[in-house]
């Protein structure tokens, strides 16, 4: 069989794919590789050393697979995880290989869709005590005021597909009542998790029109495309056969019925033995 170096796209389960989207149809020239950690999801309720540590058994099965390039399209690995493994793991296991998360690539656009400097974050709870988007905005757009709140029924009622559902109405109102009420002037809300995309029929439905409501997958997808550009010894390493892998450590078929709908076409996902 060929080597291929693909681009890794890693998240705690599922909900990855719909960054992993935006990616795949960015940059379909490259190899991926897609890996959802869903016997441990969810992680947003988990401690930064739990995080820290299924991230980085992640990454290191990115690396045996041949992946130069990891994407953590996960917020809160990202937020609890990301720094540690760039700065004290990588540079003991693979100085040459690069980790990269969603919360700066967002940080770095979000002061272009604010007028009032008021911006709303939507994560999980790990994700939002973490503190990351306030830090990651504050260095590039200190101006901007940062509100965030856990929605943490959301991730479940995507998960159990009640997403369209009239119980997911409830919980969609009630976060975003108690953010809209903690800074009324918020004009942009960020949506910071990787899941809370499925909602967005009824999270637009219970905002006032003129709230822009961002999402992250394009943001994340032209960030990497703006990278690979900059860093031609990390491009000219990434093989350019245009496969997709998808894998879990779980349940397959489990896997396969899920992730379709958050990515938007068929899985045939394999097994990760981490
Ligand atoms: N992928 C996670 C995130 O973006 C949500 C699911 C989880 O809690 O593991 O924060």
């Amino acid at each position: 069989m060929k080597t291929t170096h693909p681009i890794g796209v890693f998240d705690s389960g599922y909900g990855g794919l719909t960054v992993f989207r935006s990616i795949a149809a960015l940059l379909p020239q490259y190899d991926f590789i897609y890996l959802g950690d869903n016997a441990r999801a969810p992680y947003g309720n988990r401690s930064f050393e739990t995080v820290h540590q299924y991230t980085l058994q992640c990454v290191e099965w990115f690396f045996e697979m041949g992946c130069p390039l990891v994407i953590i399209a996960c917020n809160t690995a990202s937020a609890k995880a990301l720094r540690t493994i760039q700065q004290l793991n990588l540079p003991e296991i693979a100085p040459q290989n690069r980790v990269l998360g969603v919360i700066r690539p967002t940080a770095e656009v979000i002061g272009s869709y604010t007028r009032t400097n008021a911006v709303g974050v939507l994560g999980t709870k790990g994700t939002v005590s973490s503190q990351s988007y306030e830090i990651e905005i504050g260095k590039f757009f200190p101006e901007i005021r940062v509100y965030s709140h856990a929605c943490p029924m959301w991730v479940p009622i995507v998960e159990y597909g009640e997403y369209q559902g009239k119980g997911a109405d409830y919980f969609v109102q009630k976060y975003l009542d108690e953010l809209m009420n903690k800074a009324p002037e918020i004009d942009t809300i960020l949506l910071a998790c990787t899941h809370y995309p499925l909602l967005i029929e009824k999270i637009e439905k219970y905002l006032p029109p003129h709230i822009t409501i961002v999402a992250q997958g394009n943001i994340v997808a032209h960030s990497l495309t703006d990278y690979l550009q900059r860093h031609s010894e990390m491009e000219t390493k990434i093989s350019q056969g245009g496969t997709r892998r998808f894998f879990t450590t779980d349940d397959i078929a489990d896997f396969n019925q899920h992730a379709t709908i958050f990515f938007g076409e068929p899985i045939n996902a394999e097994f990760a033995h981490l």
